[in-house]
């Protein structure tokens, strides 16, 4: 739906973000100035004890100088009560007792249906519930006993039983006056082929499931006898449930979460069931799949570092470990997952049974990183007893680092495993003398290889080159965004994904792409100063008087926008480039490569002299671009030939 920008004006008139904002957190009283509507506290959205988190009043934004989160009271609303955008704006918009303006009517149609099958989804709910104080229900009383769970968890839960009959359900809906097709479209009966339609579960204990706003989306069903053919049986997908992105808890989970600061995923209902009995309200699991990218991310909105307790049966530990590929692109700062290995054969319901809730929380306190579980992964039962093995083990573990799109993320993982190998080899790095057989090829006129030493210190030299040179080309492009807002807006998307390594550059990109593309400003100039004014400095003043830039006539204000635009998309090409060839630097630092190469030391020397010369000519400004062009030339031979990467 498109709302007109003079809705949201009003919205932003009558909505004032630190009260919104209020409800989840506290105000650090004495960094914080009301009367200028200046608040700050610890940050909703990572785990601090200063307060990063920044908000204000006035201009209705916050940020938080920490974690970078930012937006408007629409987008804390959606971050912290995890609903759509629009969902957001109704929520703001009914407690400004503002009425929404007349919906798409697609848009309306959709959301009803959703909402006529969520209502057929409780209304079955309440039927099975009923159902379980019933005569024929005996036999599940007892097996619900017999399971350990309270009168109160039952309630809990809203547990309750689906009779054995065809149509039980089916036939109480139709009597309430409910499509036989939407029945079917809500998921509860199931339509054969040929033939009526018919209750999805029959004689199982069923649970329902609820999205994280406690509307009912689905049911699981719980066979009691044991020779059953689907032990669990659980809803199929329908327009209300995506299994890929559904927890089962997720709503009370998150809630005790907020109190506890973690999470527990559990495999199966009956776990997260008994951990909550035992006093662990903050337990979900995914829905009789593999755990997806889209659960993850739900489970890193409600704490840093979930932790996975899975069975302790070979499926359960697969299942850990094929998680960790799934996990690995997605790692964040601080963003994680620990893993607490349940005794073989042992769900969290079973150990808790048997050995109490304290067993569980002795588990979960020893829950390991998942660095631990990867490197276990990778080397348990291989025997790495000749250079190949352990060429093949860097191999292997290579892949996995470029698996992590985080680049700060990849570096502590380098680092991390590189220790666990050399505790693995013994430290007997000269070993590595086995792979080294005959004299490494050279270029005609190439100085001898450096010593280790040598090396070491080049590598420093050359990463702190990288750093400089690297800072005024983000100054550079920064500058040409603020001094040409038009052409950030059109350049979003590429600005956004633009790998940059200077934190206080960084800020200002996300702050300028959130204000350029917020439909509060009226033009890209007042989101320019809407910019300024957040970050609490004015960053064009600072960046168009670098000597690098100044003489970038091509980025300053007064420059013609067809030629910005291109200078601005050079300096990202080039940077992104740079940031390619600081990886590679950094891969060589990690000497996950395994041997130490002469030829990459002396393309690096190579590259890091030609870098020089290039430093110098950009400090020289009447070489304009001299020096730029000639590093620019030897990079991009370097990355066409791609001669980092060791060719065996
Ligand atoms: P488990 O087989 O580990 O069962 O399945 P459980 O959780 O220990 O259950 P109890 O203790 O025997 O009652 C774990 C989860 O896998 C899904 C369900 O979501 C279940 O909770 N599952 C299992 C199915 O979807 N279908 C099945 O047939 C079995
Ligand atoms: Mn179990």
């Amino acid at each position: 739906m498109n709302l007109p920008p003079s809705f949201f004006d009003e919205l932003r008139a009558r909505t004032s973000l630190a009260a919104v904002a209020a409800r989840k957190v506290t105000w650090d009283s004495r960094k914080s100035n009301p009367g200028k509507g200046d608040m700050w506290a610890a940050c909703p959205f990572h785990q601090e004890k200063s307060a990063s988190f920044h908000v204000d009043d006035r201009k209705g934004f916050y940020y938080c100088f920490g974690c970078h989160a930012k937006g408007d009271a629409i987008g804390f609303v959606k971050e912290t009560e995890n609903v759509s955008f629009m969902e957001a704006v109704e929520i703001l918009a009914r407690e400004a007792g503002m009425q929404m303006p007349a919906r798409d009517p697609k848009a309306v149609a959709r959301a009803q249906e959703r909402a006529g099958l969520s209502d057929i989804v409780e209304m079955a709910v309440k039927f099975y519930r009923g159902q379980l104080s019933g005569a024929k229900a005996a036999a599940a009383r007892d097996y619900i006993s017999r399971r350990g769970l309270s009168k109160q968890t039952v309630e809990r839960f809203e547990i309750g039983y689906a009779p054995a009959g065809r149509t039980v359900l089916f036939e109480h809906l139709r009597g309430k006056g409910i499509d036989a097709k939407d029945i079917v479209a809500s998921g509860v009966a199931a339509q054969p082929d040929s033939g009526d339609p018919y209750d999805r579960f029959r004689d199982r204990i069923v649970f329902p499931i609820r999205d994280a706003r406690g509307r009912a989306i689905s049911l699981g069903g719980r066979a009691m006898d044991p020779n059953a053919r689907a032990k669990y049986l659980n809803g199929p997908e329908t327009e209300l449930f995506d299994k890929g992105r559904a927890l089962y808890n997720h709503g009370p989970a998150r809630e005790a979460a907020g109190k506890t600061q973690s999470l527990v995923v559990a495999e199966g209902y009956m776990d997260v069931i008994a951990l909550a009995q035992a006093g662990i309200g903050h337990a979900v699991a995914p829905l009789g799949t593999a755990i997806t990218q889209g659960q993850l991310a739900l489970m890193w909105r409600i704490t840093d570092e979930p932790v996975i307790a899975l069975d302790g049966d070979k499926a359960g530990i697969r299942a850990a470990q094929r998680l960790i590929d799934v996990a690995l692109p997605m790692l964040q700062p601080g963003k994680s997952l620990r893993f607490c290995m349940m005794p073989a054969g042992q769900d969290p319901d079973d150990l808790i049974r048997e050995s109490g809730a304290s067993a569980m929380h002795a588990l979960l306190d020893g829950a390991r990183p998942m660095v631990e579980l990867l490197w276990e992964r990778e080397t348990e039962g291989r025997v790495f007893d000749s250079p190949e093995r352990r060429a093949a083990l860097d191999a292997d573990l290579r892949k996995l680092l470029q698996m992590i799109e985080d680049p700060s993320i990849r570096n502590h993982y380098a680092a991390a495993l590189r220790e666990k190998r050399q505790a693995l080899f013994g430290g007997n790095r000269n070993r590595r003398g086995g792979f080294g057989k005959g004299v490494p090829w050279r270029p005609k006129g190439a100085p001898e290889p450096a010593s280790a030493g040598a090396r070491a210190s080049f590598l420093a030299r050359e990463a702190h080159a990288l750093d400089d040179h690297v800072r005024l080309r983000e100054s550079a492009i920064i500058a040409g965004c603020l001094n040409h807002p038009d052409i950030a807006l059109k350049l979003e998307a590429s600005l956004e994904r633009l790998p940059m390594a200077c934190a206080d550059l960084i800020t200002v990109r996300d702050v300028l792409l959130f204000h350029l593309t917020s439909p509060l400003h009226h033009d890209a100039s007042a989101a320019v100063e809407a910019t300024m004014t957040q970050i609490g400095y004015d960053a064009r003043e600072r960046l168009n008087t670098l000597g690098n830039v100044r003489v970038a006539r091509h980025l300053a204000p007064e420059a013609d926008a067809t030629v910005a635009q291109a200078a601005i998309l050079e300096e990202m090409a080039k940077l992104t480039a740079e940031m390619g060839i600081r990886d590679e630097v950094r891969d060589a630092e990690e000497d996950l490569h395994g041997v130490a190469d002469e030829g990459v030391t002396w393309r690096l020397q190579q590259a890091s002299l030609a870098r020089d010369r290039a430093l110098r000519g950009y400090k020289d400004e009447d070489a304009e671009t001299g020096g730029e062009q000639e590093l620019s030339d030897h990079l991009s031979r370097l990355i066409a030939e791609q001669v980092w990467i060791k060719k065996r």
